[in-house]
């Protein structure tokens, strides 16, 4: 069952709907989600949300090309019986998503959500950053605001949740060589879109944190900013931000 036919079950009956039985609760927690753009970002989170048995649709400008055949073939590698996998043009694998990743460079996301539609309803996953490099060789954020609140101003029926911009692909791809425990940041509007994007970062071993609503997306950009400045002075690091015990 995807997220908006829950919802509409839960609208119409005025209850949570609860399942019984692991089995139901894996059909309950099956997404499709499409994956915009076919790089770096979408080839490590996109078999990642496979393995968690979601529905993965790549969009691409050229669903064709061998790399993304290629892409859909890996990742149909990780599918359990519940998923499936393919890849079309961007604007029919939005369409038919209940969560839109937007895994394409910074500088075009905002155009690029704007090219696909209604969103209306839909979680946009936001993982883009945008930086300029400054005459010192450091990097600066390149927006007033953050990429996410454009997107939300560009889908404004949307939910759309900050998360994943602050660490590389391959720690995406693989969490456990990261060499301790790594923090997803987390920020949006919608209580409910953050929770399931946090179980997304959780089903791959990562620690999520909702840091609050989309207005402090800038402050998650302006982390990534730092994280690359930290690697250019040649101290890489992850972020882990440790949860103090309850008091
Ligand atoms: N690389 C990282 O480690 C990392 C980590 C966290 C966040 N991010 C952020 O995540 C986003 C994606 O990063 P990435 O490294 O995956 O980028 P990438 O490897 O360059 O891939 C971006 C993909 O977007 C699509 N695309 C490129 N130009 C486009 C355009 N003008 N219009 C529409 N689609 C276009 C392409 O897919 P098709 O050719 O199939 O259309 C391309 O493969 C960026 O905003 C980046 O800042 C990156």
């Amino acid at each position: 069952m995807t997220l908006i036919s829950q919802r509409l079950l839960e609208r119409l009956t005025g209850v949570a709907v609860l399942f019984v039985g692991l089995t139901l609760v894996g059909i309950a927690n099956a997404d499709t989600i499409a994956m915009i753009g076919t790089g770096r970002v979408s080839g490590a989170l996109g078999p990642q949300f496979a393995k968690q048995g979601h529905t993965i649709i790549y969009g691409s400008r050229d669903p064709a090309r061998a790399e993304v055949q290629a892409l859909v073939a890996a990742t149909g590698g990780q599918v359990s019986a519940m998923g499936q996998v393919s890849a079309m043009g961007q604007v029919e694998a939005a369409a038919g998503a209940d969560i839109v990743v937007i895994a394409v460079p910074g500088a075009v996301a905002v155009d690029v959500v704007r090219g696909l539609g209604d969103l209306s309803g839909k979680i946009i996953l936001d993982p883009t950053n945008i930086t300029t490099t400054a005459d010192d060789g450091f990097r600066v954020h390149a927006v007033d605001t953050s990429n996410a609140e454009l997107i939300q101003a560009a889908a404004p029926g949307a939910h759309v949740v900050k998360a994943f911009n602050t660490l590389n692909y391959q720690t995406m791809i693989n969490p456990a060589d990261a060499g301790g425990p790594v923090t997803i940041p987390i920020a949006g509007d919608d209580a409910e879109s953050k929770r399931m994007i946090a179980d997304l970062a959780e089903g791959m071993g990562f620690e999520a944190l909702d840091l609050g609503p989309l207005r402090y997306a800038s402050t998650l950009e302006e982390l990534l900013v730092i994280w690359v400045n930290a690697r250019t002075l040649g101290t890489p690091f992850d972020y882990h931000l440790r949860r103090r015990p309850a008091p």
